[in-house]
């Protein structure tokens, strides 16, 4: 068994416990908090052993009638890994921890680039994680993208990616970050830092992004234009992707037209937190003109790079292949979202006046 500790136990660190505490050849050995609070009471309801981030704050706990196994120090000389999800650039300070502690540990990707030996990504780029000491999960944008040009680059060789990132203004439970009421060029500057945080792990891809934030909070979503090296036609592009196990297609038939309904469907499904770790791509918007591929995605911020985070600590901890962890992390979640209507037929949208 693989020990795991979870260092950060906030929106991407409660799902990153939950996906561990699933997987038949790990151990969830506890999760940390600064503080006391319903998150705190919340890891104790799910049975999982509570250690305090900050040893100083220990005795909140006791107070609040928390109880708590020990310090961080403790979690860590008990973990074969520790996965950091700590809010952006604490995660570099935790660094110089896991290494006197001589752990392993893998950040997000909140943290730049060169806090770990190698960025991370189960499609593209799980075999140069071997021998890694420290790795970096990229950001749920960059995974996105990187599922999606990957089999891409593989099957007909991406000339130019050129992407257009609507992304939430907030997660939900951030409620001091919105609503705004404006989309926001952000950064202004185009192009954004994602394309080239996409080759950190698909190198070699020319892929140019610029980015907006708009007041939702649901799910980010990409409109998507690769001209390819070769010309498919659009039904075969539809299949490629439709075989990507981290890719579900939303057939038209489904009606589903959005991140509300995608969300709603998620719940339906029984999916825990209405999560959707698979990129969302609409099916009817794949569409291949001469070389130029269009369409949109959406990818689910608090979910897509939580099974990276699992295939990241075996990449780090185990000789097993690419092929055999993302497909035990698959079958321990339940990733591979499939719909049971079929994709070319119905026509369960209607389609919308363009008035503006
Ligand atoms: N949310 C997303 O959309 C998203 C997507 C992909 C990647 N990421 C990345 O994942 C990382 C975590 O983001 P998040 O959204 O999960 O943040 P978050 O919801 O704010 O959770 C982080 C948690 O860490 C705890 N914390 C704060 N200081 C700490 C410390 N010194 N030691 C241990 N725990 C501490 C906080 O809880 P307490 O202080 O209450 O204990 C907080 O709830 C970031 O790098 C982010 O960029 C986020």
């Amino acid at each position: 068994m693989i020990r795991v500790g979870v260092n950060g136990y906030g929106t991407i660190g409660k799902r990153v416990a939950d996906a561990v505490a699933a997987q038949p050849d790990m151990e969830l050995v506890g999760v940390t908090k600064t503080k006391p609070n319903y998150e705190a009471e919340s890891a104790i309801r799910r049975g999982y052993d509570l250690y305090a981030a900050i040893a100083d704050r220990a005795e909140e706990f006791d107070d609040a009638g928390v109880p708590i196994a020990g310090t961080l120090s403790d979690l860590l000389e008990s973990v074969d890994v520790a996965v950091d999800c700590t809010p952006s650039g604490i995660g570099a300070r935790n660094r110089s921890v896991y290494a006197a502690h001589d752990t392993p540990a893998i950040f997000q990707g909140g943290e730049d680039a060169d806090v770990a030996d190698a960025s991370f990504n189960a499609r593209t780029s799980f075999e140069a994680a071997r021998g890694a000491d420290t790795l970096r999960v990229v950001s749920c944008n960059t995974t996105g993208l990187a599922r999606l040009l990957a089999p891409l680059e593989a099957a007909y060789g991406v000339e130019k990616a050129r992407v257009t990132l609507v992304r939430r203004g907030g997660d939900p439970s951030e409620t001091g970050r919105g609503p705004i009421n404006d989309v926001v060029p952000d950064p202004t500057t185009v192009p954004s830092h994602h394309g080239p945080d996409v080759n950190t792990v698909l190198p070699g891809v020319d892929v140019d992004t610029a980015a907006l934030k708009a007041p939702v909070t649901a799910m980010h979503t990409h409109s998507v234009n690769v001209t390819l090296r070769e010309t498919p036609t659009t039904e075969t592009v539809r299949e490629l992707l439709d075989a990507e196990p981290r890719i579900f297609t939303i057939p038209e038939a489904a009606g589903i037209d959005g991140a509300g309904k995608l969300k709603e469907y998620a719940m339906d499904c029984g999916r825990p937190r209405g999560d959707l770790w698979e990129n969302c791509v609409w099916e009817e918007s794949i569409n291949v003109s001469g070389r130029d591929l269009y369409l949109f995605e959406n990818v689910h911020q608090e979910a897509d790079v939580v099974p990276e985070n699992v295939d990241a600590i075996r990449a780090l901890t185990t000789d097993l292949s690419a092929t055999e962890s993302v497909e035990r992390t698959n079958e321990a979640l339940g990733v591979g979202l499939e719909s049971l209507l079929a994709s070319d037929e119905g026509d369960a949208r209607d389609p919308i006046t363009a008035d503006d």
